[in-house]
């Protein structure tokens, strides 16, 4: 039975291997959205990406592989570790990161400021 801990709440639920990673964090009182997201949200359908949490582990197959809507929705993030709560199955013990403010924005690459000439 996987442990699943969840560092920002300091808590730790068991689920059986399977489970849907954002029912079993709704189940167990743990709110993984932002703001209003917590209303407007595609209620784990994988079309909003508000449900993003960041999950570690030491065993590979610990949770299930990125969906085809979570390629879509995180293609624009470099965190491997980001995934879409909604669209994870839990198989291992695991380490989930939920809701951290720079998981909202997108990796933006550092553009250089003009020259400016002073001739
Ligand atoms: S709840 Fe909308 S993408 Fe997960």
């Amino acid at each position: 039975m996987p442990l699943i801990f969840f560092e920002r709440e300091g808590k730790t639920v068991s689920a059986n291997a399977g489970w849907n990673l954002r029912k079993l964090a709704k189940k167990n009182g743990i709110n993984i959205y932002q703001g209003v997201d917590k209303i407007l949200n595609c209620r784990g359908n994988g079309l909003c990406g508000t449900c993003k949490v960041e999950i570690f582990s030491n065993e590979e197959s610990a949770v299930s592989p990125r969906t085809a809507m979570e390629e879509k929705k995180l293609k624009k993030f470099t965190n491997p570790n980001l995934r879409l709560s909604c669209q994870v199955r839990v198989h291992g013990n695991v380490r989930v990161k939920t809701g951290p403010v720079e998981l909202m924005r997108p990796e933006v690459e550092a553009v250089a400021p003009p020259m400016v000439s002073r001739e």
